[in-house]
């Protein structure tokens, strides 16, 4: 099968071809029961060495949320959304469980930050399939790296415990559904007993073909990954938050 045809999800798996990330929400609660359904969703995911290594912080304070959506790139749809969580990695509480049995912590910052993160992404990821099945809309928030360490601060966390990213779950307006997005070549990302040699030209011209059906895909990946973009920006931001919450590996 040609990595570019459509693909025709069977019913069983429609979740996942309909996923769009949602800007508008509708100013309406989820329906009752839900949210538990998706939360429970999310801790049935795997999790390395059973450390579950994540904190979910669900914001419901609406003050609280406001200083977050600011903090956050000022996105509106962290304020409309029915639930705003702030992911986490969390080392701290499992350091205590080690601790708690007279065990000597022995986990370092580079392993606490990739299993960390790991471990909280699977949550969130069954959360957000969970919630769009049930027919809500979902948007992660990578813009809580534009301030982590003041959010760090502004939620009062320990040390061990990081934020990665935000996560809405709300009603989808329907009048401002989104298209779907294209993705990049399955090519590009998915081999086969070992990584290619390198990409041609038109290998990665393919892509932005791809990529680009309204407007350039350079637009944004050169603001985000380029010289001076976003991901420079928040460089020196996410190393005073490693150092903040103790998970600098090479702490001066
Ligand atoms: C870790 C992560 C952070 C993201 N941060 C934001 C964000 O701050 N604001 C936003 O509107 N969308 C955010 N998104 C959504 C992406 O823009 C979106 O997934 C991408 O453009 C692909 O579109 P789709 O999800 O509609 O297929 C984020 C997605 C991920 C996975």
């Amino acid at each position: 099968m040609g990595s570019q045809l459509p693909v025709e999800f069977p019913s069983s798996l429609r979740v996942f071809g309909e996923h769009r990330s949602i800007r508008y929400f509708l100013r309406q609660p989820l329906a009752v029961g839900h949210l538990h359904l998706i939360v429970e969703a999310g801790r049935r995911a795997p999790t390395d060495a059973q450390g579950h290594m994540y904190a979910f912080l669900r914001i419901t304070d609406a003050d609280l949320r406001d200083r977050l959506a600011t903090l956050c790139a000022d996105q509106q749809h962290i304020r409309d959304a029915a639930e705003f969580y702030v992911v986490c990695l969390d080392v701290y509480r499992l350091r205590q469980l080690v601790e708690l049995r007279g065990g000597e912590w022995g986990m370092r910052e580079r392993i606490s930050l990739i299993y960390g993160a790991t471990d909280a992404t699977m949550v969130a990821q069954n959360m957000v399939v969970a919630a769009e099945a049930l027919g809500y809309g979902t948007c992660y928030i990578g813009a809580v790296q534009n301030n982590t360490d003041v959010i760090a601060e502004e939620l009062a966390l320990p040390e061990g415990v990081l934020p990665l990213y935000g996560l809405c779950i709300g009603v989808i307006d329907p009048a401002m559904m989104p298209d779907l997005k294209p993705r990049v070549p399955r090519t590009l990302c998915f081999f086969e007993n070992g990584y290619p040699t390198g990409f041609s030209t038109d290998e990665l011209q393919s892509a932005y073909d791809v990529m680009s059906p309204k407007r350039d895909w350079y637009t944004a990946l050169g603001s985000y990954f380029a010289d001076g973009g976003t991901m420079q920006k928040r460089e020196p931001i996410m190393a005073r938050a490693w150092r903040r919450q103790g998970l600098d590996p090479q702490p001066e």
